[in-house]
């Protein structure tokens, strides 16, 4: 289906909608009408309608009741709006479990849960995928065609895994199927260790719960587990496109993923999803003074516009005012559009809202709501939804452009993942996640569009590719690296790059194993700083708070790309062996004074950087201003402007964005048009807290 072009799309608006569950009300006939007309009233052209509403169709087992789903849709299309249709495949009726217990969820425990919660099935039980094929097939062969629908939605945040017998048998299956010998496993999990070799295929399964917690000492068991997982939700998921499809062709099928990432290997159910679509829930303003937070979600919604190689997603939920998981300060003026606008700077082509309305009960009672429990609509968040309508009439426009970028840092799940399995470092040191997004925050607040990709994107079409901590290196990925320097790219990496196989076998020969040639060097320890942890979790109390931070100077040999003389590293300290590489950067101290720590090395046509130390922001603005200025790469928009002020270029449009709560200035270098006012903007502009601007280039 990629490169199909769907009628959404063809909408000569941007849908802007919410989770809507009339479903959870008696006093049906009246609330509908309420609804829709308070939705075109606060500009709203879209509801996304049935998630949790399995036990309200099927109230017991063979019998469907859509009678209040047809005359739903009826009433949305005599009102030109339009639906998102969900399967209710996250949450089953009670009747379910009670009648074929299998259906329930075991954890790591391996004692089932009881019924209740939701995402709370096992993704093996043959019932329950036949209760979800069942109900599936009703809901798509009865509207798969209905005009109002404009896209599907199946189940809801996929996530987690089962531990139950079903799904470790289907463990064992997927295992022989990867492996196909009992020999190779043992030799890729490394089962020769603390006598964990299996002779038989029965004896082989998920990790044991040991002294109350799964045993993660077998490295390469964990990360086949954690596959599996991915793999076995994928299948889930896929099931019920595949029947929404056969009724349903013209119409885009997704799922809402994973708020920010690592949960699932989105290369398992992108085949089969027509568009990335996520959970967006920022918490600016509840953690005054974390400037860094901005950064943390850009480079989320740049990692799933990644999953469909750059083509725009949709914002499946987004909470209007407080999101009850925060529970903190209301949200305070001009942040709702600005969240917004981020969102449609990264690529969004719709919003949508958990939730439309506050239900009464309920675990999400007082969760934000574009109607609250007052029902009004002179409340702050339903002006303010107002006024979102109103900017999406404005930018929407740019909703099918694709966000270019000539730079692309790469998230890799897998060593996600891996690394975390790594015994012996500390897991506040190892922190991959927050590595990667500091080498993109470089790029994000320089005013330069970043893509967030994987191993399995195309590169080609980038300048520069930044993969930090890039644990799992296979021939595969080292032959792509080798193939994109050679031909003129330039490759950044960092410490904890190519230990391991695809197994998470350390390789032999050193590390950054297969990358060696392409990096012009060798590792041969890596010394790990204090960062004011501690080493044993009893020691807490008696080591308090005086446990120091270590350091190091480091100290620029070649300044081409560095400004200062001195800079300072942290936590990670390879001991580099130069093979080929210069050194641009050495240590300042410890008995390895003097020794390589930034060191680059031509390779074919191209240039790969290496980062042996773990360092500050400061460093990386410097060290990636060099290379964008040597690599010609250019910002969006031409202009001096502060910190916590973004500039983000899609479709010709630059969102400039406070993000801080205090007025902004900025100067411009040329002329733009603001794209609400039409007005003509030049030399020095103010930007309210949290307020948003889009420019036009005159
Ligand atoms: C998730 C779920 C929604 C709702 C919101 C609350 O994103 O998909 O059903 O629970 O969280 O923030
Ligand atoms: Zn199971």
């Amino acid at each position: 289906m990629n490169g199909h072009y769907y009628d959404f799309e063809r909408l000569p608006y941007m849908i802007h909608g919410g989770d809507y569950n009339p479903d959870q009300w008696s006093d049906y006939d009246k609330m509908i009408n309420q609804d829709i007309t308070l939705m075109k009233k606060v500009g709203m052209n879209c509801a996304t309608v049935g998630i949790f509403s399995w036990a309200r169709i099927q109230k017991r087992e063979g019998e469907f009741d859509f009678t209040w789903l047809d005359e739903l849709l009826d009433r949305f299309e005599e009102n030109q709006l339009k639906m998102i249709l969900a399967t209710p495949s996250a949450a089953m009726p009670a009747w379910m479990a009670k009648k074929y217990p299998e259906v329930l969820r075991t954890p790591e425990s391996r004692i089932q849960n009881q019924w209740g919660a939701r995402v709370n099935y096992c993704p093996s039980s043959p019932i329950y995928r036949e209760k979800c094929r069942k109900i599936t097939e009703e809901l798509a062969r009865r509207y798969g065609r209905h005009d109002s629908v404009i896209m599907w939605h199946v189940n809801n945040e996929i996530s987690g895994g089962c531990f139950c017998s079903k799904c470790e048998e289907r463990f064992r299956q997927w295992l022989k199927e990867k492996y196909h010998s009992l020999e190779k496993l043992n030799c890729a999990w490394w089962t020769g260790f603390w006598s964990h070799t299996y002779y038989d295929w029965e004896e082989v399964g998920f990790p044991g719960y040991i002294n109350g917690k799964l045993d993660q000492t077998c490295p390469g068991q964990m990360l086949d587990m954690k596959r599996f997982f991915s793999y076995i939700m994928a299948d889930h998921y896929r099931q019920e496109y595949d029947i929404i499809r056969k009724y349903s062709k013209d119409k885009p099928i997704t799922t809402n993923t994973w708020r920010l990432f690592g949960e699932m290997n989105f290369r398992d159910f992108e085949p089969y999803m027509d568009f990335a679509a996520l959970d967006f829930y920022p918490q600016y303003n509840d953690q005054p003074g974390d400037d860094k937070l901005s950064s943390v979600y850009a480079f989320s919604l740049d990692y799933y516009r990644g999953m469909k190689a750059g083509k725009p997603f949709v914002i499946m939920e987004m909470a209007p005012g407080v999101p009850l998981i925060h529970a903190t300060k209301i949200r305070r003026p001009g942040l709702q559009k600005l969240i917004t606008a981020q969102t449609l700077a990264h690529g969004a082509n719709c919003i949508n809202y958990f939730q439309w309305r506050k239900g009464r009960g309920g675990a999400e009672q007082y969760h934000g709501a574009v109607i609250d429990h007052c029902g009004r609509t002179d409340t702050k968040t339903f002006q303010e939804i107002q006024e979102v309508s109103e900017f999406l009439k404005t930018v929407s426009p740019i909703r099918n452009c694709r966000k270019e970028a000539e730079v692309a840092v790469v998230y890799d799940v897998e060593s996600d993942w891996a690394i975390s399995f790594v015994q012996g470092t500390h897991p506040d040191k190892k922190l991959y996640r927050a590595e990667c997004v500091a080498h993109y925050r470089s790029f994000y607040e320089m005013g330069i569009n970043a893509d967030v990709v994987d191993m399995e994107s195309d590169f080609s079409k980038y300048k520069l590719v930044i993969a930090p901590m890039l644990y799992l290196i296979n021939e595969k990925r080292a032959q792509k690296i080798q193939k994109f320097v050679s031909e003129g790219g330039t490759f950044v990496t960092t410490f904890y790059t190519g230990w391991a196989e695809e197994s998470s076998l350390a390789h032999e020969g050193g590390f950054p194993g297969l990358l060696q040639e392409v990096t012009g060097l060798r590792i041969e320890d890596m010394d790990v700083l204090n960062n004011g942890e501690h080493v044993l979790a009893e020691w807490v109390e008696e080591v308090g708070q005086q446990r120091k931070k270590g350091v190091i100077q480091i100290r620029t040999v070649e300044n081409d790309l560095l400004l200062k003389d001195v800079y300072e590293g942290h936590t990670f300290c390879d001991q580099i062996r130069l093979e080929g590489a210069r050194s641009i950067a050495v240590y300042d101290g410890e008995f390895y004074r003097g020794n390589p720590c930034i060191t680059v090395n031509s390779y074919g046509l191209g240039e790969t950087y290496y980062m042996g130390v773990r360092t500050h922001d400061d460093f990386k603005k410097d060290f990636y201003e060099g290379l964008i200025h040597k690599l010609k790469i250019s910002k969006s928009l031409e202009a001096d402007i502060p910190e916590h002020v973004i500039a983000e270029e899609r479709g010709g449009h630059i969102f400039v964005m406070n993000f801080s709560d205090e007025e902004r200035k900025i100067t411009l270098h040329r002329d733009y048009r603001e794209c609400q006012t039409m007005q003509i903007l030049k030399g020095e502009i103010t930007l309210k807290s949290y307020e948003v601007l889009v420019l036009i280039k005159q």
